[in-house]
């Protein structure tokens, strides 16, 4: 995501932007598969939407195609889901004063842990009684990380999410590693405490 006329955001406006990350949908009009993981992203605060469109604005533009992704669903199914789970046009969160608030809104909205982590019925609806229960489905299986499934402190929470070393002294790889490098690390250290708190309190 560059500000790349050709195979980035060059062309949009902050409409366009908007549009994208709280309805799911392209500038053109037509529905984001959730490879793209908007409907986490719905949530997002005004102000904050504000301030990703004007970084992103700020990089250097790359000029090269998105990897393609493998989706093995239909457009019927594509429809079909947006209708039932997806709640599109929010005015995102008013985000709440607190740590546990601060950490729910990491976690669901920006940091869109349950994506990966949280199981999904037939039809790819989060199942919300089993939040953070883990999945097995691909590209790259997720496991559990409620309080009870990691068994970790607070501390050694934060302290992955920090440098992504679990308290066993293994180092992360593959899409966590990449969370842990571009999302949480560069996190202040309270609102990593938040996002970890939140995370042991489900
Ligand atoms: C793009 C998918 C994806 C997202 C988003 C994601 N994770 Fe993960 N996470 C994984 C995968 C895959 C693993 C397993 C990696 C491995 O074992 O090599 C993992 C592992 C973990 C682990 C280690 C669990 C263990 O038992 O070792 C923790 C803790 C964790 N994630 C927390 C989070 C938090 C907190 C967030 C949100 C800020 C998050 N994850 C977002 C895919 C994701």
């Amino acid at each position: 995501m560059t500000p790349d006329p050709e195979h980035g955001l060059g062309s949009w406006s902050a409409e366009d932007f908007t549009r994208a990350m709280r309805r799911g949908k392209s500038p053109d009009g037509h529905a984001y598969w959730p490879a793209f993981p908007y409907p986490s992203f719905t949530q997002i605060s005004d102000d904050d939407l504000a301030d990703l469109w004007a970084y992103l604005q700020s990089v250097e533009p790359v000029a090269e195609p998105n990897i393609p992704h493998d989706i093995s669903k239909s457009r019927f199914e594509l429809s079909l889901w947006r209708r039932l789970g997806l709640r599109v046009g929010g005015r995102g969160y008013e985000v709440e004063k607190g740590e546990h608030a601060r950490g729910a809104y990491l976690a669901n909205a920006v940091g869109h842990c349950g994506e990966c982590h949280t199981p999904r019925n037939g039809i790819g609806i989060p199942k919300r009684s089993k939040q953070f229960g883990g999945t097995d489905a691909p590209p790259e299986p997720a496991p559990p990380i409620t309080a009870e499934a990691l068994g970790w402190s607070l501390t050694e929470l934060s302290s992955f999410l920090t440098d992504g070393w679990t308290p066993d002294d293994d180092v992360i790889g593959g899409e966590m590693g990449r969370i842990v490098h571009d999302g949480t690390a560069p996190l202040t250290d309270a609102d990593r405490r938040a996002l970890a708190a939140y995370i042991l309190s489900r």
